[in-house]
């Protein structure tokens, strides 16, 4: 199972942040969990060092090439900090102004800089029209448009529907829910690049993953893993939904 443990905002300190390494370390080493943390940018350089032997993901990325950009982390100064893999077009950084345009544009740099993309795409409501259902495969065309073919399988996928995110288990998405969607995102995948990338692209699901639900949520679903946000952000919980996973 892929972990991408998204501390988002919530770990002030740098104490805290190595706690929460050596959990994740713990979870990494044990039944087959791959954890990819995505630390505030200030701690990522401290953490991510060779020994600490495990992946890092910055949570976003600039849009420019950087020089006289106030505030913005470019995907080489990611690299630079020790992270693989890159956190893009996360609701919350949507609600902040990344349109599909923007997303797009982050995931062609992070990819020119050699990180990895985790794209998040995830509709606000369902309707009984099921127009989120064209919501979604808006997100993914303009990202997988945008892209050079010869990179597309590099790009790894979180669905996460935004009116599950940061609440408590009963909250998330069902199992059977979820399979549909995981379905009907490698469906237009497909179109949209090959049947064999569709395949095997990685889909992590995000959204109110907590121990209670993680297993049913990450078995026989279709995906590869959890993207996790606040059981991420404090040892116990973490620990605990590890164990679940398995
Ligand atoms: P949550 O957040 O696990 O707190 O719901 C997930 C996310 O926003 O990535």
């Amino acid at each position: 199972m892929i972990i991408v443990a998204n501390w988002k905002a919530k770990v002030a300190d740098l104490k805290t942040a190595k706690a929460l390494v050596a959990t994740a370390r713990k979870i990494n080493d044990s039944r087959g969990n791959k954890v990819i943390v995505a630390p505030p940018f200030p701690f990522l350089a401290a953490l991510a060092l060779p020994k600490t032997k495990l992946t890092f993901a910055g949570q976003d990325i600039s849009a420019t090439d950087g020089g006289a950009q106030t505030g913005e982390v470019t995907a080489p100064m990611l690299s630079a900090s020790g992270a693989r893999y890159v956190i893009i077009g996360h609701s919350e950084r949507r609600a902040l102004g990344d349109t599909d345009q923007v997303v797009a544009e982050k995931v062609k740099k992070a990819l020119a800089g050699g990180l990895l993309p985790i794209v998040c795409i995830g509709e606000r409501t369902r309707d009984a029209d099921a127009q989120y259902l064209h919501f979604i495969r808006t997100q993914l065309q303009s990202v997988y448009e945008a892209v050079p073919k010869k990179d597309v399988e590099k790009i790894m996928l979180a669905y996460e529907p935004i009116w599950a995110i940061g609440k408590s288990a009963e909250h998330a998405i069902t199992p059977d829910d979820l399979t549909e969607m995981v379905n009907y995102i490698r469906k237009v995948l497909a179109q949209l690049t090959t049947k064999k990338i569709a395949d095997a692209t990685d889909i992590l699901y995000g959204g109110a993953v907590e121990d209670t639900n993680a297993h049913a949520l990450t078995h026989e679903t279709g995906v590869a893993g959890a993207l996790v946000g606040h059981a991420s952000s404090n040892p116990k919980s973490f620990l605990s939904l590890a164990k679940a996973l398995s």
